[in-house]
């Protein structure tokens, strides 16, 4: 196991490559082995107060460069959800629980219900691009954000991560909205809105017809919004988007990023991707002189 002392406000992660919210994230097996595999921690698929079934088939689609998704936040919710937490913890996972909701009360009360399920920290998802009054609608308004983490703060003592979008004007305003409600992180970004037609049968592919992108077309995106909130911000921020190699994860480091969350990747390459990022990320470090991640962090960013 590779060993890269990381720590994003009080979490001390043995890596900074973390399982990103939505890939082989439902149910504590599978993120019990990502997490054994080399992750430096694991983030939940976002669960909400009650179990949505998400959206019919094809939900999921490969593209050249990149998977696209309208899943709909399908997810068992936070009571039956709470035992796969437990199981994690029983399995000493390092987690962060993902939670959506479509207002402040609703975000406070799963953060509240997720710590004490034992998660190391939260992630407000208030970015999906494609689960109607959910996501995008409230986290793109910049009043709606500082209150949902103003008082999701308010009512845990473990740190809360904001996840913001790239589908916005102003990106790096709404991470200092997270950040005036008192987030002690932004994970940029999620996917980005996007859709396939099938031109013999002339509709779009998925059942939603607008999906989000994810996978290595995405990640010069993902990497100039994080350029761009790490001029803006004071407290930490988690790249994603993209990231498939260790070259990737020290380019979203140089951008700001202070750790990595990975997705897509798990399919292009496998579930050992994480242990197989950081060698590449110890290897490169190495051959250019630098012993310790902070020493990336924002160099690119004059
Ligand atoms: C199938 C799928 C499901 C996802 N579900 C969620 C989710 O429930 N919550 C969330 O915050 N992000 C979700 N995401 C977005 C990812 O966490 C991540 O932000 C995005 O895929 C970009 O990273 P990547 O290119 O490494 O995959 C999902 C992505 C995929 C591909």
């Amino acid at each position: 196991m590779i060993e890269i002392p990381t720590k994003i406000a009080n979490l001390r992660l043995k890596n900074p490559t973390i399982l990103a919210s939505g890939i082989m994230d439902e149910d504590a097996g599978s993120m019990i082995r990502i997490f054994k595999s080399g992750a430096g921690a694991i983030v939940t698929k976002s669960i909400g107060l009650k179990p949505r079934e998400g959206y019919p088939n094809p939900s999921v689609i490969e593209l050249e460069c990149g998977l696209l998704n309208a899943m709909g936040l399908p997810n068992p919710g936070i009571e039956e959800f709470k035992s796969e937490v437990i199981k994690l913890k029983k399995s000493k996972v390092t987690v962060i629980g993902s939670i959506f909701g479509s207002n402040s009360k609703e975000f406070t009360v799963l953060g509240t219900k997720m710590q004490d399920a034992g998660v190391n920290a939260l992630e407000l998802n208030m970015s999906c691009p494609h689960a109607k009054g959910y996501g995008l609608e409230i986290g793109s308004d910049q009043k709606i954000v500082e209150k949902i983490t103003t008082n999701v703060k308010s009512s845990v003592s473990i740190p809360v991560f904001v996840k913001i979008s790239p589908n916005l004007t102003d990106i790096p305003k709404i991470a200092q909205s997270a950040e005036k409600g008192g987030a002690d992180a932004i994970v940029a970004i999620n996917t980005v809105k996007a859709m396939k037609i099938d031109i013999e049968t002339q509709r779009p592919i998925l059942s939603n017809k607008i999906g989000g992108y994810s996978g290595k077309a995405i990640k010069p995106i993902g990497i100039r919004c994080v350029y761009e909130i790490y001029k803006k911000v004071n407290i930490p921020i988690i790249g994603v988007g993209g990231i498939n190699t260790g070259e990737d994860a020290i380019e979203y480091m140089m951008a700001g990023a202070s750790a990595v969350q990975i997705g897509s990747a798990i399919y292009s390459r496998d579930i050992y991707v994480f242990e197989k990022i950081c060698k590449e990320i110890k290897n490169w470090m190495k051959t250019n002189n630098y012993k310790k991640i902070d020493e990336l962090i924002g160099v690119a960013n004059l």
